[in-house]
C-alpha cells in the first residue's frame, strides 16, 4: 500500500463507518496528537497519524458488543492491507481487553488518546467554548477534579509517564497545542 494514499484511504473508511460527527473529531483529535508525539520522539508520523485516526473505525458497530471494540476494526484493517504496526496498535488500545502494548506506537496510543476527551470537555465550559481558551492549568485543575468529565480515565492517561517518560502535564500542553492547530475541525 503506497503511504501517500493512506490518509485518503482511512477517511473513506471513516466515512463509511462512522456516522456521529463527535466521534469523527475525537478521530481527528487523536490523529493530530499522535502526529505531534511522532514529531516528538523522531518517529513516523504518517504511520502514528494514522493509527491515531482509525482506532475507534468499529465504536459504532461494536456498540452493542463492546467487548468487540476494537477487533471488528482490526479485521476491516487487515482486509484493507494498513500495516500491521498501525493494527497491532489499534487492537492494543483498549485497556478492558489488558492487552500489554509494548512498541512506542502501541504505548502512544494506549496512553493517550483518553485526554483529547477531556481537552473538549474543558473547552465547552469556557465562556466561548473554544478550545482558544483552554490553558494547560485549566486541564491540570480539571484533570484532578474526579467528578468533572467522569468518563475520562485517568489512570490510563498516567500511563504516559511509565509508558513514554512525560509527565500529564507534558502531554496535556502536546494535546492542546495539537487541538488548537485544527480547532475549526472540530468545530471549537
Ligand atoms: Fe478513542
Amino acid at each position: 500500500m503506497v503511504t501517500e494514499n493512506l490518509r485518503e484511504k482511512s477517511l473513506l473508511l471513516i466515512d463509511q463507518y462512522i456516522k456521529n460527527e463527535n466521534l469523527k473529531k475525537h478521530l481527528l483529535a487523536t490523529e493530530a496528537l499522535m502526529r505531534s508525539l511522532a514529531k516528538k520522539f523522531n518517529q513516523d508520523e504518517e504511520i502514528w497519524g494514522i493509527t491515531g485516526l482509525l482506532h475507534d473505525l468499529d465504536w459504532e458497530i461494536t456498540k452493542e458488543t463492546p467487548e468487540k471494540h476494537p477487533f471488528i476494526a482490526v479485521e476491516i484493517l487487515e482486509k484493507e492491507g494498513f500495516p500491521e504496526e498501525i493494527i497491532e496498535a489499534i487492537r492494543k488500545h483498549n485497556h478492558i481487553h489488558n492487552l500489554i502494548p509494548e512498541t512506542l506506537l502501541e504505548k502512544a496510543l494506549y496512553s493517550c488518546e483518553e485526554i483529547t476527551g477531556l481537552i473538549v470537555a474543558v473547552a465547552l465550559v469556557m465562556p466561548n467554548k473554544k478550545l482558544a481558551e483552554v490553558t494547560v492549568d485549566k486541564i491540570m485543575s480539571k484533570f484532578k477534579e474526579y467528578s468533572f468529565a467522569r468518563g475520562v480515565n485517568r489512570e490510563i492517561i498516567m500511563k504516559c509517564e511509565e509508558f513514554l517518560g512525560i509527565k500529564v502535564e507534558e502531554l496535556a500542553e502536546i494535546c492542546l497545542k495539537s487541538m488548537q492547530s485544527i480547532s475549526d475541525q472540530l468545530s471549537l
